[in-house]
């Protein structure tokens, strides 16, 4: 049986630049999506799929993020005093819900190299990796979804969507060879090509499942697009290695670290909540566009 995956790491020491100036000050993972900010969404997502500690890889800025997932001893205490248990419960909640750890990236060198900053707490065990902005609106979470995947392929597994050809050039993109359903083998990587350079238009998404050999990657991958160390960059040296697969999730993924992704996101869970769902509704229908 392979290893059970337990820990997650999160990257968000990156600057946000697509969100500035909203970013400028505070982190893009904090950005409310309706009543809850981006990352709690993805820390939701990854304690249903059964992620017992989380490892939040952060810099400069990023205090929030901490904030957010600890106890908030005064704040409880007021609820109490003012009987508001509901929202006590929800506050409680959040900081009980599994283990955080923080390691920080002291520079925004890229993803490849913010992964490698969390080699210590990881250790030797697989381990999976969400980005904050990803968010993912699925009936099965996505990472638990992979995680049924890592069973009958226990290496590396690199969530994949299909995108169009004029959007590859922003992300890193597959070549696979189909082996499963929904699953490929990886036989090579693109970080950002033209779509005239592009070997398919399956584009890697915000969550991965890495065996530990992905750190002596990193180690030697040296900076590539933008003078960063590149993730996919250090997936290609794993590749020579051992295999690697990619999985076409299901669900639908909005890019919540892009404006244009985050107004779409808003509306589709703004239309779907309870409360003030149908209103809501009401409001846009009654929007003369
Ligand atoms: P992005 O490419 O989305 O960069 O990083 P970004 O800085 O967050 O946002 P833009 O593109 O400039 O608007 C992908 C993920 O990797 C993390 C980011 O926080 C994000 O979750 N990251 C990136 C790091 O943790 N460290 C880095 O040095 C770079």
């Amino acid at each position: 049986m392979p290893k059970m995956i337990t820990k997650a790491v999160f990257p968000a020491a990156g600057f946000g630049t697509r969100f500035l100036p909203a970013t400028k000050a505070s982190p893009k993972e904090m950005l409310n999506l309706v009543d809850k900010p981006l990352i709690q969404y993805v820390v939701e997502e990854a304690v249903a799929s059964g992620i017992e500690e989380v490892v939040l890889v952060t810099g400069r800025g990023k205090r929030a993020i901490e904030d957010h997932f600890d106890v908030a001893f005064e704040l409880e205490e007021d609820l109490k005093a003012k009987g508001k248990h509901a929202l006590l419960t929800e506050v409680q909640r959040i900081a009980e819900m599994v283990t955080f750890c923080y390691v920080r990236q002291k520079k925004a060198l890229g993803l490849g190299h913010a992964v490698l900053t969390a080699r210590r707490v990881v250790g030797d065990d697989p381990f999976a990796v969400l980005l904050g902005d990803d968010i993912i609106d699925s009936e099965v979470p996505a990472l638990k979804q992979m995680m049924e995947v890592y069973q009958k392929y226990p290496f590396s597994i690199l969530a994949i969507q299909e995108v169009s050809r004029s959007e590859v050039s922003q992300y890193g993109v597959i070549d696979g060879r189909k082996v499963d359903d929904r699953v490929y083998e990886v036989r090579g990587v693109v970080e950002k090509p033209a779509p005239e350079d592009a070997p398919s238009n399956l584009a890697i998404i915000g969550r991965y499942i890495l065996t530990p050999e992905i750190f002596t990657a990193l180690e030697n991958t040296k900076p590539g697009k933008g003078g960063e160390i590149q993730l996919t960059d250090g997936i290609r040296l794993l590749m020579e290695k051992q295999p690697v697969y990619a999985y076409l999730f299901k669900g639908d993924r909005h890019d919540a670290g892009d404006k244009l992704g985050f107004l779409k996101a808003t509306v589709q869970f703004g239309l779907r909540n309870e409360e003030f769902g149908a209103a809501f509704k009401e409001y846009l229908q009654s929007l003369k566009i």
